[in-house]
């Protein structure tokens, strides 16, 4: 039975079509507690605040909420937090057991604000700053405004709802799932004569459900949107759609083989943040809660499609608003409640509350080249020469599970690979780096020291009766370490430091694979959620704690690799798993998708959906994982990636052997150019990071992020900017011979900004769609009037050997003659930068002089890269030459004048000096 799954999960057909077998996945009907909190009544919460019980503290208040439909006191706290941030908790006051509270999601300790209390016979309004949560009794509301405007109110559907623990009623009281209930019986409340609240069945699966329904749901509507987006991960637009007659979106870290589109089903991670935009404003809520979660979209005009609900919240036609119902199956209410009024600052509380992608090595931002497997060590030296005699630029290769001896993870097949070492040398004189994989199962034989220790100690996940839990994945027979138990993180954290993994080297990158966790024989391929886990809180079921395994996993290999390099080097992790703060740790990527060109497409909306969600670093499997892609596919996924955060070809065991030199010559050189262009902007990727890192805005942005008053950019997922200075719209058609690019307006009525086409300085002037050819070479990206940007164009073998090459920038000046950029650097590898190592330079071109001033002075760093050329589109007069002035020289520099562009020659100036040019005229 075992085998038969794990051959079912691991064996992919290419013939015929293949789907997502949804028969493996619940629905929300199929899931009791989604089942009961979606038939909460509306309008009719029998919740009410109880007024006496207010306590006033300088950061917060206190109330009990009763529910009247059973007497069942809760306690509400609404606090104020720094940045324009409300925390809404909602608890039982005295539940039978201690409730769980996700803990590492959030990066630190939240910065309490001072509140004022003000009361009424009906409400009690909670001020702090500009913003106030005006608190109603009865029926329970909460209604958060930002300089007086109503951006979200909570429970205003009336759908709060939270199953307090109780205690288990005899065998026959209980109705199991399918069981009518019996009429005769008298219901205690709502939940208790519910099918499914005491033990439900899936498939051949049960639940024993000791501790019984524990459901928490609030709905929160966003009066201000004309948007909803956020939740990730889930393979769908980036404006969230109406769920009403459909499922809800979920939220369940699974491992959904062959993942379909277009759907809410739940995917590898799951990240409980929301945003409401609209042309008023932003808004949004981080719903931080660790369970099975499913999300109800309410969207005006639910029956239509997105663009008319926009057109019509525009023209004013509708009033009912947006809203959005969160159901977790356990946990408590935990909600922050974000006022940012724009969606940058939006973004911004969002990731000062979970925190950033740290800035990441400069490699792990170039290309990286993987396949399921690189076979032996021949294997992967002929790649990475093949990678030279091709001239194509490559940084890192990966190794997938085959490396290992039969799938014991920090082992190695001896066969295949018997020396280690000297391939990763090999690989590191080269400038290259290798990934190898590590997944959390461990293979359950005595003959595995890590098995062994993992019993000895009493490591494992347990299952309900007690005993080490034991699944099936790649190994087979397998155990799970207990993640949540920090002793357990520190043995896994150790295994990765050189004196235990002695044949890896700190060039050896990771990648946290089959982390959700997967299990090939489990209900909807995962663990139990009666598993027990012995977490920092006390003991806690799987059910309370399923979607932060993978965070928790990401949270020891960070510290594993971080230690591994005596705190020098900054680790590069990729995990498929995640959860709300996992970015702090590691990259992510889409999972399996498929060579299509609709799977091209949603590596667009998903990581979109991702970056706003604090997860910049992000990509998708280049050219598809499952399937084969055909050239032009294969071209055009390598030039999206190209300028998408986390670049990586990657493809499933079954699939044809496709490096770039396997294709016709034409496609390896579309491919090639394509990469090199990355390898160009490897300095605005590393300053787009660096700055990521420092102001807490996403990498990759919805248009919407700098056009917030343009409806039409709210619903736009094909094409999206890269920090405010590029607009990139990926080729995602087949056969195309042109694309269609919207350029945004400002305001309702206003303009839009100039743009530049980034090959050949055409300058687009115009709000609108406006039709740009495409050849097979072509990258529809833009730079936008008003910025300059950092580039090197001398491309080598391996980003590591650019270091020291010099810069190009690109001014591309907006309507008044000006623009701006900033440039960093540093030793592209270190934490050094952290103590002041590096160099931050805010360059600027106004009044015909372009000058770079060092941003902050305190820092320094020795480098020998320089200024080789100044690129300038949109001058409007020719100047004759241009002087260089420095503390120490003043240098005349020819002016050359191109077909819309001017270049200024070896200003040569290095890149940590402040300097100027002034243009003659
Ligand atoms: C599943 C991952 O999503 C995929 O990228 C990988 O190749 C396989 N596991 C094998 O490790």
């Amino acid at each position: 039975m075992k085998f038969v799954a794990a051959i079912f999960c691991a064996v992919v057909l290419f013939t015929g079509i293949i789907t997502v077998d949804r028969n493996n996945f619940k629905t929300c009907e199929q899931s009791s507690f989604c089942r009961r909190c979606r038939k909460v009544e509306h309008n009719n919460s029998p919740f009410e605040l109880v007024p006496a019980t207010l306590n006033t503290y300088s950061d917060s208040i206190t109330a009990d909420l009763v529910n009247k439909n059973n007497g069942h006191l809760f306690v509400l706290k609404v606090e104020g937090v720094q940045g324009d941030v409300f925390r809404v908790t909602i608890d039982e006051k005295t539940p039978l057991r201690t409730r769980y509270r996700v803990t590492d999601a959030l990066k630190g300790p939240v910065k309490p604000d001072v509140i004022k209390v003000t009361e009424s016979k009906t409400e009690l309004t909670v001020t702090c700053g500009q913003n106030k949560a005006v608190i109603h009794a009865s029926p329970f509301k909460i209604d958060f405004y930002r300089n007086e405007v109503l951006f979200v109110s909570a429970n205003a559907k009336g759908l709060f709802k939270f199953e307090h623990y109780r205690t288990k009623p005899e065998k026959s009281e209980a109705p199991a799932e399918g069981e009518e209930n019996k009429e005769t019986e008298v219901p205690k409340d709502d939940v208790d004569n519910e099918p499914g609240a005491w033990e439900e069945d899936f498939k051949s699966h049960h639940d024993s459900k000791p501790n019984g329904p524990e459901a928490v749901a609030l709905d929160f509507t966003f009066p201000q949107a004309g948007v909803l987006f956020g939740i990730p991960e889930h393979a769908d637009s980036f404006a969230l759609k109406s769920t009403l007659g459909s499922e809800p979106y979920r939220l369940f870290n699974l491992d959904v083989f062959e993942f379909e589109l277009d759907n809410g089903m739940a995917l590898y991670g799951s990240v409980p943040v929301l945003y409401g935009h609209g042309t008023k404003g932003t808004a949004g809520v981080f719903w931080m809660n660790a369970a099975e979660t499913w999300v109800d979209i309410y969207n005006r005009n639910s029956q239509k499609n997105v663009l008319s609900s926009i057109v019509n919240m525009v023209a004013g036609s509708d009033n009912e608003p947006l809203a959005a119902h969160f159901m977790s199956e356990s946990g408590i209410v935990d909600a922050f409640i974000l006022l940012g009024e724009n969606p940058q600052n939006t973004f911004k509380q969002y990731t000062d509350l979970t925190g950033v992608a740290p800035l990441p090595q400069q490699a792990a931002l170039a290309f990286h080249q993987c396949r399921w497997n690189y076979n032996d060590e021949k294997d992967v030296m002929s790649v990475s020469e093949n990678f030279d005699v091709h001239d194509i630029p490559m940084d890192t290769i990966w190794l997938d599970i085959e490396y290992t001896d039969d799938k014991k993870y920090f082992t190695w097949d001896s066969r295949t690979f018997p020396h280690p070492l000297e391939m990763i040398g090999n690989l590191t004189a080269r400038g290259r780096h290798l990934t190898i994989i590590i997944d959390p199962h461990i293979k359950a034989t005595n003959s595995y020291y890590v098995h062994n220790d993992c019993v000895d100690r009493n490591y494992y996940t347990k299952n309900k009766d007690g005993n080490d839990y034991d699944g099936w994945c790649w190994p087979g027979a397998s155990s799970y370490p207990d993640l949540f138990n920090p002793v357990v993180r520190k043995y896994l954290a150790d295994q990765y430091l050189l004196e235990n993994f002695k044949t890896t080297t700190n060039d050896v990158f990771i990648w946290n694979d089959m982390n959700e966790p997967s299990v090939f024989n489990g209900p909807e391929v995962t663990m139990p959620k009666d598993n027990i886990h012995n977490t920092e809180m006390g003991t806690y079921e799987h059910r309370v704690v399923h979607n932060l395994y993978a965070h928790m996993q990401t949270m020891s290999t960070f510290d594993g690799l971080l230690r591994r390099g005596e705190n020098r080097y900054r680790p590069f992790i990729l995990t498929r798993g995640h959860f709300s703060g996992t970015q702090r740790y590691a990259a992510i990527w889409t999972g399996d998708n498929m060579a299509e060109w609709t799977h091209l497409q949603a590596s667009v909306k998903m990581c979109l959906t991702q970056a706003v969600s604090g997860f910049s670093f992000c990509g998708s499997d280049v050219g598809g994982f499952f399937k084969n892609p055909n050239a032009e596919l294969l071209e055009r996924w390598h030039q999206a990636g190209a300028f998408q955060p986390f670049f990586r070809a990657h493809a499933h065991i079954d699939t044809k052997r496709r490096e770039p030199w396997l294709f016709p010559e034409n496609t390896k050189l579309v491919i090639r150019d394509a990469i090199r262009k990355r390898y160009t902007y490897l300095p605005f990727w590393y300053v787009m990071f660096y700055e990521h890192e420092r102001f807490g805005y996403p990498v990759m942005r919805p248009l919407l992020s700098h056009y917030p008053h343009d409806p039409e950019t709210f619903a736009i997922d094909n094409q999206y900017l890269l920090a405010d200075r590029l607009l990139v719209h990926p080729v995602a058609q087949e056969g195309a011979t042109n694309v269609d690019v919207y350029f945004p307006r400002h305001s309702a009525t206003g303009d839009g900004d100039l743009w530049y086409d980034i090959d050949d300085y055409t300058m687009i002037d115009s709000v609108g769609y406006v039709t740009v050819p495409v050849n097979s070479y072509k990258i529809p990206v833009f730079q936008r009037g008003g910025t300059i940007m950092p580039k090197r164009e001398r491309v080598r073998r391996a980003s590591t050997l650019m270091k020291n090459d010099p810069y190009t920038l690109i001014v591309c000046l907006d309507r008044s003659q000006e623009a701006n950029g900033t440039l960093y650097a540093d030793d592209e590898q270190s934490y050094d930068y952290r103590v002041g190592k590096y160099v931050y330079a805010q360059i600027k071109f106004t009044k015909n002089v372009l000058s770079s001033k060092i941003i902050d002075p305190s820092a320094t760093f020795d480098t020998l890269a320089w200024i080789e050329r100044v690129v300038i589109a949109g001058l409007d007069k020719a100047p004759q030459s241009a002087t260089l002035k420095t503390s120490s020289k003043r240098i005349t520099l020819d002016v050359i004048k191109n077909e819309r562009s001017y270049t200024i020659r070896k200003p040569a100036v290095n890149i940590a000096e402040e300097w100027e040019i002034v243009l003659n005229y």
